[in-house]
């Protein structure tokens, strides 16, 4: 039994989605294959997508997409030492496969109100060597994108959009994920659909897509367009062999893409349950005395949200140790927003990859933010009461 009566997530899978796991188990054929496909085919419909292609998490996808534009296929190609702007309120493999593709990260503040890249700090960043953007949607919110779309067409430069925490969120009635030459989405069992572990990466272009199918096999020409072509000119192989590009291997099953299928299938009616769950909760909160000293985070201008937690601000006259340790005593599981500040992390010294720029809003989330959960089943009033009283108790 769990410690908490209001946990992060609860059991995110249906029995219909764990039937749907075992008719693959019983069909013999795990590996990555047919439900993959009808997975991303319908990912593909719903989104808006040019592309879409499952790997075994959204961390696999944003390595994708880093490894992509720096592949030597690619007609036009990052190099090395090629900067690229990032949030520093960031996970860890939005980073990261910055810099395993030597590329260089640049870091950008956020804004306090929405979580997500402030883009007059972005604007005063780019360089000469600024050649991409990697935006975070944070927890299912979003910065403006016409704005960002505009400031990347005018410095000609490449966005990849790390939508793992946003699924299902549009602007101006366009999904998130939809407006970059990359996306990636993530599956992980909190996340707004859920297949234990799983990820999509979606791509504007077919060149793209042809290299990132050969990035997530081992590099094999299998399923590539042109795999006769590539058989014809070497003809010294087994066809059924033949390795045309670098590679890794970050395929899923067909039981986490049948799980992340039947899921998908209902994003709509979880987004609708939380919006639901989401309004009942900071209706009570504002009316508790709890409302003057926190902030619970809203949709930006023009965004439709589909939110999986609730990110809250406290006030800076209350001290977030002392309040985490008395609300989670009252059972209410909390975590922090994404990491915090990422700059803040051991690893970034490891690498060096200190800067001197002042993350006021990354530091002042990190110090006064953290989420809590939104299920995906309607809530009852007696929890909500609850929920409030645990607030009340803890400020
Ligand atoms: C913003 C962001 N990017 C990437 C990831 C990585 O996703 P995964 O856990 O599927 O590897 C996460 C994980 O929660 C995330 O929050």
């Amino acid at each position: 039994m769990s410690r908490f009566f209001y946990p992060l997530v609860d059991n995110p899978y249906r029995k219909k989605d764990i039937k749907k796991a075992i008719g693959v188990l019983k069909s013999f054929k795990i590996t990555s294959g047919i439900k993959t496909i009808n997975f991303e085919n319908s990912f593909k419909k719903k989104l808006k997508v040019n592309n879409a292609l499952m790997v075994n998490s959204g961390s696999s996808a944003n390595l994708l997409a880093l490894q992509c534009l720096i592949n030597p296929y690619r007609k036009k190609r990052l190099k090395k030492g090629d900067e690229i702007l990032i949030p520093s309120l960031c996970w860890s493999t939005s980073l990261w496969p910055i810099i395993q593709s030597g590329l260089k990260p640049k870091f950008v503040d956020v804004e306090k109100h929405t979580l997500n890249i402030d883009l007059k700090d972005l604007k005063s960043k780019i360089t000469k060597k600024t050649r991409g953007i990697l935006i975070v949607h944070v927890l299912g919110n979003s910065t403006n994108m016409s704005e960002l779309i505009r400031i990347k067409k005018k410095h000609n430069l490449y966005l990849i959009e790390d939508t793992c925490e946003s699924l299902g969120t549009k602007f101006r009635n366009k999904y998130l994920g939809s407006f970059g030459e990359f996306s990636s989405f993530s599956f992980y069992s909190s996340h707004q659909i859920s297949s234990g572990e799983g990820g999509m990466i979606c791509c504007k272009n077919q060149e793209d897509f042809e290299i990132l199918k050969a990035l997530r096999a081992h590099g094999w020409s299998r399923g590539l367009k042109n795999e006769q072509k590539i058989s014809r000119k070497n003809k010294h192989l087994d066809k059924r062999f033949i390795f045309y590009n670098s590679g890794f291997n970050l395929r899923s099953t067909d039981i986490a893409a049948s799980i992340g299928l039947s899921q998908f299938k209902d994003l709509d009616k979880f987004i609708k349950i939380r919006n639901l769950n989401r309004r009942k909760i900071i209706n009570e909160l504002n009316k508790s005395k709890v409302k003057k000293k926190i902030d619970i985070i809203k949709e930006n201008n023009g965004v439709k949200a589909s939110w999986f937690g609730i990110p809250i601000v406290l006030s800076n006259k209350i001290n977030k140790k002392l309040f985490i340790k008395k609300i989670e005593k009252n059972g209410v599981e909390t975590r922090p927003i994404i990491s915090g500040n990422f700059l803040n992390q051991p690893s970034i010294k490891k690498y060096n990859l200190k800067t001197n720029s002042k993350m006021k809003n990354a530091d002042y989330i990190n110090d006064y933010g953290f989420f809590i959960g939104l299920p995906t089943k309607p809530i009852s009033s007696l929890i909500i009461k609850k929920l409030v009283r645990a607030f009340e108790q803890s400020v």
